[in-house]
């Protein structure tokens, strides 16, 4: 048996979902379209031709599912507000679809689970998108309405308000690969976007905070952590300061130090649009936040020198000009390592959490007091329901109980961690792979919608009743 481990007082533990991954009712009540409707509905772009058209059906079924969270001893539950319900052109507000938010609101509190809103998880109104989307600055300012019209009907009832969940996705999967919506390939396009989101961030902090100086505002980011397959190697070491670069620090800098970092411009030299970053950007983008979110599933292997099957994926970033974390460059190859894999194909690496926290802590967060919450973490198993739909997900538990193992040993080396959201309530539209993959801790069949909690989530529910993992 190995010691208890012990969190401290006060330690919010939650479980975690986004919009367009659960809700459904993609037409109801005046909703309008957003990027993800169109790009799942576009031949070959989802797995199976799936849609959130109806996903979990959360928009109906909300009570019983805010009800399930509080069975499972959830105390904060992190949701995002859908742009297009509550501004179906991006513009006008539609009262049915904040009227909703009120309701789930009112119902999580009811129970008395602390609602935690993401503002934007990547489900852009398709108008605004049609007008430029993030590559276009406009679409920045249009946020800040977005973000001044939730927070007039749910200031006065929720303090915790996240901004973005993480940007590198919307800017970089999103408009340099396009596997993710809207589904472009444009390396300036995808510099425009990352800095437009950034831009959006800062502008919504600042008349959120001047608003109400009372919330906890905040973005979170998806971190990865990366090692090199040689740490001798110069060649395998400059790749890790690539990726380390285009998915970490291109975010952390601006959004704590105020500027972008040196060498990530040099790396992007070839796309970065002039006049892109005009006065006044970088101070917005610093604005001082409150707590920082952290996504975390995985880590990754490099080399400087690409084998041959690397080639495709290199000429493929060569076509944007974008080294990212998925992609490799001439430069950066992933070498898989023998260790154990997600449903996703992610590499198993708890040890990588605790890196992660601790250097944010000690590099970014510390210095300025600011607490670190988990925002994400979970993983995708290959589920064998039983004939009653319950799941035995000893694979999923195991995942989370190593990276809450992470997380504990990061709080002993100093980190200031102080909550931790599992990724996520239910199963649900996995973006690009649709419904093939499935993350919940409670198994939703999806033609009944029947919600079965997992073994993972009877688990969870002692951990979060206890604040302790044996
Ligand atoms: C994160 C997303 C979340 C979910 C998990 C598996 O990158 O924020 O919506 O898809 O990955």
């Amino acid at each position: 048996m190995s010691t208890p481990k012990v969190f401290p007082e006060g330690f919010l533990w939650g479980s975690a979902t986004a919009s367009y991954q659960i809700e459904g009712a993609a037409r109801e009540d005046g909703r309008g379209c957003c990027i993800w409707g169109t790009y799942s509905r576009t031949p070959g772009m989802v797995r199976n031709g799936d849609t959130g058209a109806v996903a979990c059906d959360h928009y109906h079924r909300y009570v019983e599912d805010v009800a399930l969270m509080s069975d499972l001893n959830l105390q904060s539950y992190r949701f995002s507000t859908s742009w297009a319900r509550v501004m179906p052109d991006g513009r006008t507000v539609n009262q049915a679809g904040l009227d909703f938010y009120s309701r789930l609101t009112d119902e999580l509190l009811g129970r008395g689970i602390v609602p935690w809103l993401t503002l934007y998880h990547w489900d852009l109104p398709q108008a605004l998108e049609d007008e430029g989307g993030w590559p276009s600055r406009d679409t920045a300012y249009r946020f800040v309405e977005y973000a001044q019209t939730v927070h007039s009907t749910l200031g006065d009832r929720i303090s915790y308000w996240t901004t973005l969940n993480e940007p590198w996705c919307s800017a970089f999967l999103g408009y340099a690969e396009g596997r993710h919506a809207p589904g472009r390939t444009d390396g300036p396009d995808a510099v425009r976007a990352a800095h437009h989101l950034l831009l959006a961030h800062g502008l919504a902090t600042s008349d959120l905070r001047s608003r109400d100086a009372d919330l906890s505002l905040g973005i979170t980011l998806n971190f990865a952590d990366t090692t090199p397959a040689d740490p001798q190697d110069p060649g395998d070491l400059d790749a890790v300061r690539r990726i380390d670069g285009m998915s970490n620090r291109y975010f952390l800098d601006p959004l704590f130090r105020g500027a972008y970092a040196p060498d990530i411009l040099d790396d992007l030299r070839n796309v970065w649009p002039e006049g892109l970053v005009q006065d006044g950007d970088l101070e917005a983008i610093s604005t001082p936040i409150d707590v920082l979110g952290v996504n975390y599933y995985s880590g990754s292997t490099v080399s400087g020198s690409p084998p041959e099957e690397a080639h495709a994926a290199a000429d493929a970033a060569r076509a944007t000009g974008i080294p990212s974390a998925h992609v490799g460059s001439e430069h950066v190859t992933f070498v898989p390592q023998e260790v154990e894999h997600t449903a996703m194909d992610w590499e198993v690496r708890p040890r990588g959490l605790t890196d992660l926290l601790v250097r944010l802590h000690r590099d970014y967060t510390g210095p300025a007091g600011i607490p670190l919450y988990v925002t994400e973490n979970g993983a995708a198993y290959d589920d064998a329901p039983d004939e009653t739909g319950f799941v035995q997900d000893d694979d999923r538990l195991a995942y989370v109980h190593s990276h809450l193992g992470a997380v504990h040993d990061a709080l002993e080396a100093g980190a200031d961690v102080r909550g931790y959201f599992l990724w996520s309530l239910l199963d649900n539209f996995e973006w690009a792979y649709g419904y093939d993959k499935r993350f919940g801790i409670v198994r939703v069949d999806y033609d009944t919608q029947q919600r079965t909690p997992k073994a993972s989530a009877r688990w969870y529910a002692t951990v979060a009743g206890s604040n302790r993992i044996d």
